[in-house]
């Protein structure tokens, strides 16, 4: 209500979240946090066998990681801030006040974590004693292992609140209900996307001679990092409170194939099986770059689709009994029943209808791109629309319900007809 409404052309600001957060986190847990422990442990390989190819690669493995994280990687943080400020400014600022020293020590965190990487790489043909350079590395892998272990309890908080509707603490928000089966599942995803990067890397990185050494020694990383995935992955779903766990089936297949979701799970534990067994044959001899890229491209599917479930699952809120993804507040709504949303919207739409689409159904709906509403109603009247918008959250539980005065839900009826023509 305190903020104007931004709409990302054709894909909407939801999509515009997506986008940018996925390529974060993709660079962060694939070249920051497993990137880094598979190169610091490559390094000490090399020092400990006295083998100077280890090093060499663990070297240029690095140098991409360091491009990777402090361009990609910084920036696209950065943009998961711009993109979530202007799609859900809301949000943001409730997730403000209940976090905000977990923020604060988030930053320090992410300034240690990035003049580690700096010192650990830029100065790695500098430093005499080896020993010192491989304890920069460990507290570079620490840094980058606490960002994530921070911003965990923030993401977990969105979908299972729990305990923190009773006492407001900081400490129930963070350490809620999927706080450790995330961070669980989110280590072996990191883990798997770094071993699995290094892993296409290595192609180019080392030399003919080296490459089936260096794979046989990648290759281990999956079996650490699939049983962590599998684990945390269902005691996830295990600890989620049932009315999210309703949810999952539509987020990982959509409505339309909810009758095959079982096929979905299968698929995922062959994933994991079929990852198990490329790490097994990582360790016998060096695999063609297309078995290389497929193992990174899974992981990635696993996590989008991780991402994808935590998102959609805590639908048709953005904080399960607080706030609904529109940033609406649940304790609001008689407010708004009363005195209508636009009496409270600081920076309404001239036109009522579109004021209103935009304030309640924007965040997740576009006009003309993704997600279109016009579509489903084409040909409707007002007169027909009008109490379907009543009922909107209880046909489709995902969707928040309406707020605001008959004559606000009439406007916008009016003004979904007019689209819908
Ligand atoms: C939390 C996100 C969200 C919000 C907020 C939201 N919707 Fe939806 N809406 C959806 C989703 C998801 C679908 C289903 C799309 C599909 O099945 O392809 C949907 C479907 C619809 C449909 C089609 C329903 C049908 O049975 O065919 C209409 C109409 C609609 N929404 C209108 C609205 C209006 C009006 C608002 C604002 C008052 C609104 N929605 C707010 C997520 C949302």
């Amino acid at each position: 209500m305190d903020f104007p409404v931004f709409e990302f052309p054709y894909l909407g600001t939801r999509y515009l979240i997506a986008l940018i957060a996925v390529l974060h986190v993709v660079i962060n847990h694939g070249a920051a946090i497993g990137g880094s422990l598979v190169t610091v442990l490559l390094e000490r390989k090399g020092f400990r066998d006295g083998d100077p190819r280890y090093e060499a690669l663990a070297y240029r493995l690095a140098a991409v990681f360091f491009v990777l994280t402090t361009t990609v990687g910084a920036l696209s943080g950065v943009g998961i801030w711009f993109s979530t400020m202007v799609g859900q400014p809301a949000a943001i600022g409730s997730m403000l006040r209940i976090f905000f020293w977990a923020w604060f020590l988030e930053w320090i965190v992410f300034v240690v974590e990035v003049a580690l990487v700096m010192v650990y790489f830029l100065t790695w043909r500098t430093f005499q004693d080896k020993r010192t350079h491989l304890r920069v590395g460990w507290a570079y892998v620490a840094a980058s292992g606490a960002t994530m272990a921070i911003i965990t309890g923030i993401l977990g908080f969105m979908l299972t609140p729990g305990a923190w509707h009773g006492d407001h603490s900081l400490w129930s928000a963070f350490l809620n209900p999927t706080y450790l089966p995330q961070l669980v599942l989110r280590s072996g995803l990191a883990l798997g996307l770094g071993a699995s990067l290094a892993l296409v890397l290595t192609r180019w990185l080392a030399p003919a001679d080296f490459q089936a050494e260096a794979s046989r020694y990648l290759g281990r990383f999956f079996f650490a990092a699939v049983p962590l995935i599998a684990l945390g992955g269902m005691a996830y779903l295990f600890v989620l409170p049932d009315a999210v766990r309703g949810l999952v089936p539509t987020a990982l297949v959509t409505s339309r194939f909810i009758p095959y979701v079982q096929a979905s799970y299968a698929i995922n534990a062959v994933i994991c099986l079929a990852l198990l067994g490329f790490g097994w044959q990582a360790r016998r001899r060096a695999l063609p770059i297309v078995g290389r890229l497929a193992a990174f491209v899974a992981l990635v599917c696993l996590l989008g689709q991780f991402e994808r479930v935590r998102e959609f699952a805590r639908k048709p809120y953005m904080i399960p009994g607080y706030m609904y993804a529109n940033g609406l507040r649940e304790a609001d709504r008689a407010k708004y029943d009363r005195d209508g949303i636009l009496a409270h919207a600081r920076y309404p739409d001239a036109h009522p209808g579109r004021a209103v689409f935009k304030l309640e159904c924007a965040s997740c709906h576009t006009l003309g791109g993704m997600n279109d509403p016009s579509v489903p109603l084409k040909g409707q009247s007002a007169a027909a629309i009008d109490p379907f918008i009543a009922s909107l959250h209880e046909v489709h539980p995902f969707m928040p319900p309406f707020m605001g005065t008959a004559k606000e839900r009439r406007a916008l009826a009016e003004f979904l007809a007019s689209e819908a023509r």
